[in-house]
């Protein structure tokens, strides 16, 4: 077990447990951070050359459940091994005909519809941080994810909309039509506050979402079960594990905060963090 909190990685993915194969040389690191641990150990290897953190989302054996997942230790924990661009592949449902089960979406927008999950790592008094939101998502980390599955073949959807429910329960039909009909493409329980926590470490922060079925009453579709979610997403989860890969290789130098490609690392614009 090693426990220093100095830069071992330079990018992060929180994944499923389906993940952990992905990375060689792997060893455990156990981090600590002000909102308690993350999900699990972090574990920290190589892919295609470049230092990884890997974070299971849910934890071994998939213990927490969407609203219970601490995601401000998740992404504390990986901020404070050096991570500055995190690569957050997740299941969704599609809210339109044309997304089957089996699509990879790169969603470039996000509607937050959670609720008592604690979303921000400035709390208590003088901790006043706003940050901007307005492009949830990280323009390079999009465009890497873009170009790797067209290389390959395979080109995901470019841009969408995800709605994310608090779950643990599935939508109902009239929530399914609702969203829909606010033109909204994808659902699903994770992807907040993630995103936005990233966001407030000034970290680049890429959705990789996978389509696991059609919402409750999308095209004449009935209500949704966790057991065919799990199902689809287990004869999808190497071909996004390859696509993960991929995009680690594509995924820029990480260059501190002046990378010019990408705003998400200014998102502080002169906040000093714990780790600066
Ligand atoms: N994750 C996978 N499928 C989902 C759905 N239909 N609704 C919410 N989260 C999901």
């Amino acid at each position: 077990m090693d426990s220093s909190p100095a830069a071992l990685a330079e990018i992060g993915v929180i994944g499923g447990s389906g993940f952990y194969s992905f990375l060689t040389d792997a060893r455990e690191h156990h981090v600590d951070t002000p909102f308690g641990p993350p999900s699990d150990p972090l574990v920290i290897g190589e892919v295609e050359g470049r230092s990884v953190a890997f974070v299971a989302r849910h934890g071994k054996g998939h213990r927490f459940a969407p609203h219970q997942v601490n995601y401000r230790a998740n992404l504390w924990a990986l901020r404070s091994v050096g991570v500055r661009q995190v690569v957050a592949p997740c299941a969704v449902g599609s809210l339109r005909p044309e997304l089957i089960p089996g699509t990879v979406v790169v969603p470039d927008q996000v509607v937050d519809r959670t609720w008592g999950r604690p979303h921000t790592v400035y709390e208590g008094e003088g901790a006043v941080v706003h940050v901007g939101f307005a492009d949830p998502y990280c323009p390079a980390g999009r465009a890497a994810v873009l170009s790797v599955t067209t290389a390959a073949g395979q080109p995901a959807v470019d841009g969408g909309t995800l709605v994310v429910i608090n779950g643990p329960r599935f939508s109902s039909k009239a929530e399914s039509r609702w969203h829909q009909a606010a033109g909204w493409s994808l659902v699903g329980m994770t992807a907040m506050p993630e995103a936005a926590i990233a966001r407030e470490l000034a970290m680049c922060f890429t959705t990789i979402a996978l389509v696991t079925d059609h919402d409750a009453g999308v095209d004449g579709h009935d209500s949704v079960s966790h057991e065919a979610v799990l199902a689809v997403f287990a004869d999808n989860v190497s071909h996004l594990k390859d696509t993960v890969r991929r995009v680690v290789a594509a995924l820029p130098a990480s260059e501190g905060d002046g990378d010019a490609q990408c705003p998400c690392r200014r998102a502080l614009d002169g906040i000093t963090l714990p780790f600066d």
